[in-house]
């Protein structure tokens, strides 16, 4: 592992993700430009920033980021690990994204997977490694008993590690997924899920974005490993909300209103938006949510020609197979729609691939109804993003097995992923809301989804950690 120079010696408070704040691109010039890294942790630990002796730890993602690394190019406040390639492949790809990722969202498809073999373990001994030089860059850089908040599956092994390392640190963990009921968990062989949970559990606090994700934890903590694995340990429940002074201020700049003319012309006038966002990924269920708005065109064909899909799928994790699988299909899936119900002024779906903040926020604005329909997700960001920049209100059909569906469900239309009638039922009832209805609950919505802001979120886990609250 080699490092950046350009950071505290020794910092009071540290945060560790695989993802960091700034990632590198290189330039035709042989430059380098600095870019914000993207996600949804991004936005919620940024709150760092404003912490006096704060050191974000995270990986070197890209050529651009292993260059910046040799050239000793850095942000203050950053260290950026080159861990080796092949290791950093197999932990990132290997496990996370494709065995822990697949668990906590449910996603394994029996009779094929999963498999736990050879070839795992092989994986499963860099995602050791790749945790371990995490731990050892946090001992490093830590000052005494500073405060360490370690992020998401990538990293679940490193509080552990770094609690042999350094017994003097307050440790906390926070994983920005769900977490797996313990009948689905325990698919995963017996000494791996004693592994991940003493991981964790080598955290002072380990936090979730919900009850529901906490507890799910903490049963799998006690059958797995006994009435006494969580006395060492607290467990906190934090609900990242969206930003709002920030959002409203970006969606109003003129980039955005650009977009927004742009799509209004695509859309056509006088039609209905129906708008989703994502990145393309196989718990977002974005097929199925094409597929509901196919039944909505057949079984209620007064919404033809006056109603367009906007469907925002920005390609993620490209590297694996079964996710550009995923992304072939989502096209498949839009073309066959516009084949099918598209007419010379109408096109049914409008699907956009490449990642465009300000397209996604002019969507947001105009959108007048919201389909986040996931099969699981921590939290999702997008849900509380759109109520608080829609312009004239918009009916939000939320997954009862989103996260925010805790703070939202209310004032959202409650559907079942897996339901396809029953989402393309509620796509009607969104539609057809009416407008008075529309408006009460978009307010509402915006006012849940802004309840504990980044900024709050962060310093609320920070506190808790350093109490040992
Ligand atoms: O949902 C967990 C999470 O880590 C998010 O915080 C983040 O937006 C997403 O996964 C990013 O995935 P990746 O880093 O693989 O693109």
């Amino acid at each position: 592992v080699s490092e950046h120079t350009a950071v505290p010696a020794r910092a009071q408070v540290l945060v560790a993700s695989n993802r960091g704040p700034i990632t590198y691109v290189p330039r035709d010039d042989g430059g380098l430009d600095a870019r914000r890294g993207g996600g949804g942790l991004v936005s919620g630990l940024s709150a760092i920033g404003s912490e006096a002796q704060a050191l974000w730890v995270c990986s070197a993602l890209g050529e651009g980021d292993r260059e910046a690394v040799r050239r000793g190019v850095g942000e203050p406040g950053v260290l950026m690990l080159d861990i080796d390639p092949d290791i950093h492949f197999d932990a990132y790809n290997g496990i996370a994204n494709s065995v822990l990722w697949f668990i906590h969202h449910l996603l394994y498809q029996t009779p094929l997977e999963p498999v736990f073999d050879a070839e795992f373990r092989r994986q499963w001994a860099a995602y050791e490694s790749y945790n371990r030089s995490f731990a050892e860059a946090l001992a490093d850089r830590a000052a005494d008993g500073a405060a360490v908040l370690v992020q998401d599956y990538h990293l679940a092994l490193a509080p552990g590690m770094l609690r042999e390392l350094r017994p003097d640190l307050r440790i906390g963990h926070f994983s920005h997924t769900p977490w797996a009921p313990v009948d689905y968990f325990r698919l995963l062989p017996d000494d791996i899920a004693g592994q991940l949970l003493r991981g964790l559990l080598g955290a002072d606090r380990a936090c979730f974005l919900t009850r529901r994700w906490a507890d799910a934890f903490a049963d799998c903590c006690v059958r797995t490993l006994g009435e006494d694995a969580l006395s060492g340990t607290r467990i906190g429940v934090h609900g990242l909300g969206a930003d709002a002074e920030f959002l409203r201020e970006r969606a109003h700049r003129p980039d955005v209103a650009e977009r927004m003319a742009a799509l209004r012309e695509q859309i056509g006038p006088d039609r209905r938006a129906i708008v989703r966002v994502d990145r393309t990924e196989l718990s977002k269920n974005i097929v199925r949510g094409l597929l509901a708005y196919r039944e909505l065109l057949r079984s209620r064909p007064e919404w033809r020609e006056r109603v367009v899909h906007v469907a925002f799928a920005y390609p993620s994790r490209q590297d694996l197979a079964v996710y550009r699988e995923y992304t072939a299909a989502v096209g498949r899936v839009a073309e066959e729609i516009n084949a099918e119900y598209g007419t010379a002024d109408w096109t049914p779906v409008i699907l956009h691939v490449k990642d465009d903040f300000a397209r996604s926020l002019a969507a947001y604005r105009l959108a007048d109804v919201a389909l986040v329909n996931p099969i699981r997700d921590g939290m999702n960001l997008v849900a509380k993003e759109i109520p608080v920049v829609s312009d004239d209100g918009c009916v939000l059909v939320l997954s009862r097995e989103a996260g925010a569906h805790e703070e939202l469900g209310e004032d959202a239309l409650t559907v079942n992923p897996y339901d396809v009638t029953g989402t393309a039922d509620a796509l009607h009832r969104a539609l057809t809301m009416p407008y008075e209805e529309r408006a009460g609950r978009t307010q509402r919505l915006a006012a849940a989804a802004t309840a504990l802001p980044p900024a709050r979120w962060f310093l609320d886990q920070l506190t808790a950690v350093r109490a040992g609250v």
